[in-house]
């Protein structure tokens, strides 16, 4: 038998498996999503999401310490408020835990770039990413409640915003209002492409923001649809986004793809809840080696075309690549 091509001759040395690899992970490709709850000393781990834990600012500056020691780059925020109203009031407000723990952040470890998440749905008593009028999500009455959001986060200091309510002209809405306020060079990461998944489960109860009625199918993508990720994408082009984003990631490597080709903008990926606590889950079974699978599983996601990697992950990821 004459084979003329045998694949197998470049796979037979590691040092040549390298120099042929075609993705390589770099500790700046993670952002490292976090929990910010009110009060002092508190440290309070998510069940569901091992290695994760709801962080007090001053809990939470220590570990932005630790992790700009990683060779992380970037946070992704989240706030706990103190209290819910039905407007969800608090995500605004310069006392926020958001905007508390961005002001400290950018003073105390001013290398890390902050990311802040703009939505209202851990804010909100009804827990829906926007305002309710007649048991409805009400699209364009929301649209000022998170340019606010967004501009009390730019205020507070914030590298950039990512608004992940699913409104229709958020992005437009919220560019219009930082440029107005002096915060045009403020870039916004959407998420442009969120599919109504199943596996922000976990997530929620970190959050606290599970909707109290309904789901979010009347705002988030039906999960059966690809076609319609682009015009998602496409609308936040137009009105000025700056970083894409596709949300969650590896039951969707198929639509991270297709937006890497479609669009010239730098593309993330959200590793969400669910996808970490599966892999967290099935290592504490012994069914699973979690350090393979996770490296496994972030390479894919950037080699299917992801730039930026959202990952609870991250900090173990950087160790290892260190
Ligand atoms: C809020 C928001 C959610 C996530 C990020 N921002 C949950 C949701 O839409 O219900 C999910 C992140 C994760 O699961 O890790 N709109």
């Amino acid at each position: 038998m004459e084979l003329v091509f045998r694949p197998r001759r470049l796979r037979r040395h590691a040092t040549l498996r390298k120099m042929v690899r075609e993705t390589v992970l770099r500790r700046e490709d993670f952002i490292y999503p976090m929990f910010v709850a009110p009060g002092q000393g508190v440290r309070q781990p998510v069940d569901a999401m091992p290695g994760v834990c709801r962080l007090s600012v001053d809990q939470l500056l220590k570990e932005a310490r630790e992790i700009r020691d990683l060779g992380l780059s970037a946070v992704l925020l989240f706030g706990l408020p103190l209290t819910k109203d039905d407007t969800g009031s608090e995500a605004a407000s310069p006392k926020g835990t958001v905007q508390r723990a961005v002001r400290r952040l950018k003073k105390e470890v001013p290398e890390l770039l902050v990311i802040t998440d703009v939505c209202l749905c851990a804010y909100t008593s009804h827990g829906h990413c926007g305002l309710i009028h007649q048991g409805e999500v009400d699209n364009d009455a929301s649209l000022e409640a998170l340019a606010q959001v967004a501009l009390s986060h730019a205020e507070a200091g914030a590298d950039m915003v990512a608004p992940s309510d699913m409104m229709d002209g958020r992005v437009g809405a919220i560019r219009e209002t930082l440029d107005e306020r002096g915060f045009e060079m403020v870039p916004i990461m959407s998420y442009a492409v969120k599919y109504a998944s199943s596996f922000y489960g976990p997530f929620r109860e970190a959050a606290e923001s599970a909707p109290a009625f309904g789901d979010r199918r009347a705002y988030q993508m039906d999960p059966a649809n690809a076609r319609e990720a682009l015009r998602e994408a496409a609308l936040d082009v137009e009105e000025g986004a700056d970083i894409l984003m596709v949300k969650p990631a590896m039951p969707y490597l198929d639509i991270i793809t297709q937006l890497a080709g479609e669009f010239d903008l730098p593309l993330a990926a959200y590793q969400v809840s669910g996808e970490y606590s599966m892999i967290k889950a099935a290592a504490q079974l012994g069914w699973l080696d979690e350090t393979a699978v996770m490296l496994e599983s972030l390479t894919a996601i950037k080699r299917a075309g992801a730039d930026l990697i959202l990952t609870y992950f991250a900090k173990q990821a950087a160790a290892l690549l260190k």
